[in-house]
């Protein structure tokens, strides 16, 4: 899941627990969780899956590094199929199902395993904090979909950990700090 970097790292463990990756489930399309898709598809012949409404972001990855300072690197390869709202799949053994969480980007996507008990939130979590709108965000949607993630609601997180999300809320702006 979000390849950024390190797939050395990546591959190492695969081999290291005896799996193999056949999905590369990517959240959204900013660059620290897709620069790695391409050597990480490449080393393994995974199927990279993203939210459409990210394809944008994911294929403006050149601009992205230029915004912040970054190499440029190869194209990234072509996403193998699109993830929406609601979809299932097995993965390890497990039921996936995907959440779509737009407020971060317009395709943000969480990934539940229910039955483990945890779901891999991309940047629309944080500890104590949730992720920024300001990059081609929607603070409205966000405050919305954290009310669709699991473990948290928007007023739950608003008046236990979140400061920032309680400014949003109040006042519709670009908030947080990633
Ligand atoms: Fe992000």
């Amino acid at each position: 899941m979000d390849p950024g970097g390190n797939v050395a790292e990546i591959v190492a463990r695969l081999e290291v627990h005896g799996l193999k990756c056949n999905r590369i489930l990517i959240t959204h399309g900013h660059l620290d969780h897709i620069l790695g898709s391409r050597e990480l598809q490449e080393l393994t012949g995974a199927e990279i899956i993203i939210n459409q409404e990210d394809l944008s972001l994911y294929e403006r990855v050149a601009a992205q590094c230029e915004d912040f300072g970054v190499p440029e690197p190869p194209p990234l390869p072509k996403p193998s199929a699109f993830v929406a709202d609601g979809d299932t799949f097995a993965l390890a053994g497990l039921t996936c199902r995907a959440i779509h969480n737009p407020g971060h980007t317009p395709g943000s996507t969480s990934f539940f395993f229910e039955q483990a008990g945890f779901c891999c939130t991309g940047d629309t979590l944080f500890r104590g904090s949730i992720g920024r709108t300001s990059w081609a965000g929607f603070p409205s949607l966000q405050v919305l979909s954290l009310d669709t993630t699991p473990f948290f609601t928007a007023r739950a997180f608003t008046e236990e950990n979140c400061p920032m999300l309680a400014a949003i809320c109040g006042r519709d702006y670009p908030c947080c700090r990633y």
